[in-house]
């Protein structure tokens, strides 16, 4: 069996080490990957902006599975033109990432289904919002309709500069493209938990729950980045938690998109915040989260390949999730400057000292080969990560690994999961 992966991210390390775990793989080819993919899948450069060329390589390859990791090509509707050629894909339709590609779209449809989310206010123009703002107490949470990779949601402290972020949207100055439609949303107080979840466009199935840092700083400072940390722990979500949110946000959300034509199949990361009134959703991803995959696909004992073979015939009903016991954690590191800019080719030493720690993975994401010297290649370069008997024992198992990599610059939060540990139990 031949798979294909599209991405180059962590995420997209961590599926490959996962589908190579099954017998029946015998290839697995990523497009583009990087230097860490390099090692255990033969890597295809492609653009992940231009569908011609994804499906073209799709076309040549002949794969017998292809995982699509990041949005963009979802957004294309690389999903889409797969399917027209016979090819098996796990990943939602364009109309389905909708979810994701459209915040505008996910707002209407969460309000249509009555699941929760924050009270929100959707305008065209600068003129409109300003009015709108009104009815906001600060802060005030301001958000472009399309993807912006991480940058298009501002929290903004008074009324005057969440009209300010709006203009920066509607006119470009901020994200580099106009934004049509701009959200501003109730800022919501509590605890961020990433619930994602495998869907075969009727069934659900939960993955483990995770926590995310999204603040490059410790103690949750400074600018948003796409992840620097996250861990999966049983004190994240009890499981009557778990459950309702499983049936109050992640099946009514299926079951919807199934009634409106548009069946959603793949997995539907529904990002939360735990608030004082119960789970609200705060966006929908339709892929896997990175760096959540790394710290969920480490304690997943059942086959990954399966599992998503499960979801592409519908089936998803008689496939049944393990985990390991305990707890995982990953800790990424990143380049000096980011989520600003960066320097890149910086030579990466002491990745297989950190392999060494037991438990231990280190999956790249921003890392590429040149000659025999592996170097940074981004701004998240590595995603160290540990599963353990407990959250305690992962967290020090990738601290551990990670003190044993250098490249010059090396940036890592030092408090991955300690508002966990720090709870009661
Ligand atoms: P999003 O891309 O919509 O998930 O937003 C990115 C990050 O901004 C989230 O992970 C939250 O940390 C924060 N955020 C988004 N919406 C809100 C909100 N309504 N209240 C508080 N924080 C938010
Ligand atoms: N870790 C956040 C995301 O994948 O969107």
């Amino acid at each position: 069996m031949k798979v294909l992966i599209f991405g180059s991210g962590g995420r997209e390390h961590a599926l490959a080490w996962a589908v190579k775990r099954n017998e029946r793989v015998t290839e697995v080819v990523c497009a583009p990957g990087n230097g860490g993919i390099a090692e255990i899948a033969r890597c295809v450069p492609v653009d992940l902006k231009d569908l011609e060329v994804l499906v073209r390589v799709a076309v040549e390859e002949r794969p017998d599975l292809t995982i699509v990791g990041p949005e963009l090509p979802l957004s294309l509707g690389v999903v889409d033109a797969m399917h027209d050629l016979g090819l098996r894909v796990f990943g939602p339709s364009r109309a389905a990432a909708m979810l994701e590609t459209s915040k505008g779209f996910a707002k209407r449809f969460l309000q249509r289904y009555n699941i929760p989310t924050a009270h929100y206010a959707m305008c065209s123009t600068a003129e409109e919002l300003e009015s709108a703002v009104e009815v906001f107490h600060s802060p005030i949470v301001v958000k472009a309709d399309g993807l912006a990779a991480g940058k298009g949601v501002l929290i903004c402290q008074s009324r005057r500069t969440a009209v300010e972020a709006a203009q920066g949207l509607f006119s470009g100055a901020l994200l580099g493209e106009a934004e049509r439609q701009v959200i501003i949303e109730e800022f919501l107080v509590g605890e961020e938990v990433s619930f994602l979840c495998l869907s075969d466009g009727k069934h659900v199935a939960p993955l483990l729950p995770a926590q995310d840092h999204k603040r490059i700083g410790d103690g949750d400072t400074g600018p948003n980045t796409g992840g620097m940390g996250v861990y999966t722990a049983s004190s994240l979500l009890d499981p009557e938690m778990s459950d309702w949110i499983l049936h109050h946000v992640a099946e009514p959300a299926i079951r919807a998109m199934a009634e409106e034509g548009t069946p959603f199949v793949g997995v539907l990361y529904c990002g939360l915040m735990l608030t004082a009134r119960g789970p609200q959703v705060l966006e929908f991803n339709a892929r896997f989260g990175d760096p959540e995959t790394q710290a969920i696909l480490v304690r997943l004992e059942s086959d990954l390949v399966d599992v998503l073979e499960a979801c592409i015939d519908g089936r998803l009903d008689q496939t049944e999730l393990r985990w390991s016991a305990g707890a995982s954690a990953c800790v990424v590191a990143s380049s000096a400057g980011y989520p600003g800019s960066y320097k890149t080719g910086l030579p990466i030493q002491g990745l297989s000292k950190a392999e060494q720690v037991p438990g231990v993975h280190v999956f790249h994401s921003g890392s590429k080969q040149l000659g025999n010297q592996l170097v940074t290649n981004g701004g998240r370069v590595l995603g160290v990560t540990a599963a353990a008997s407990s959250l305690d024992e992962a967290l020090d198992r990738a601290y551990q690994a990670i003190a044993q990599i250098q490249f010059d610059g090396i940036y890592y939060r030092r408090d991955i999961g300690q508002r966990a540990l720090k709870k009661v139990p």
